[in-house]
């Protein structure tokens, strides 16, 4: 059954030039592209994709981080694209995600941690309709 994924290649990403290197491992997996877009997120934007965070102390710092510069939004899809893709970002914490995955080979920071994927079906509808609202 195919399903689709909101990924970003968040700002540090975008700005470190590892957009080729993540698009590039998506492919390679056999996920496949069907929306991509380079924009810089309005504040407004980025609360709502974060909401579920709105209370945590961390919230205002990854509201300016992810609106601090253009970003990479993109939507895969294939077989279980969502767990798919999360295998290979790793972790959250880079520090804690296996090398050979995004996280594990290019990130140090939990903030800075160069990709995003959505963590369930709901969540890839939500942002998939918030970020590419005609597809
Ligand atoms: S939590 O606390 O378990 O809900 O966090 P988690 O689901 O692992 O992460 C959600 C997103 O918040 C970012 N994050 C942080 N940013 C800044 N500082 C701290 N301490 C921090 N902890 C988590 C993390 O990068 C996740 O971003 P996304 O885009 O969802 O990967």
């Amino acid at each position: 059954m195919t399903e689709r994924t909101l990924i970003l290649v968040k700002p540090d990403g975008v700005a470190r030039g590892l957009v080729g290197e993540v698009v590039g491992r998506l492919e390679a997996k056999g996920l496949r592209l069907v929306a991509a877009e380079l924009r810089t997120l309005p504040r407004e934007t980025a609360e709502q994709h974060y909401a579920e965070h709105s209370e945590k102390p961390f919230f205002g710092s990854l509201v300016d981080f992810i609106t601090g510069g253009p970003l990479l939004a993109l939507v895969a899809e294939g077989p279980r694209a969502i767990e798919a893709f999360r295998a290979l970002a790793g972790a959250t914490d880079p520090v804690k995600a296996a090398p050979g995955t995004i996280r594990g080979d290019f990130a140090l920071e939990v903030q800075n941690n160069i990709v995003h994927g959505s963590d369930s079906p709901e969540s890839a509808t939500r942002e998939i309709g918030l970020f590419f609202p005609a597809l």
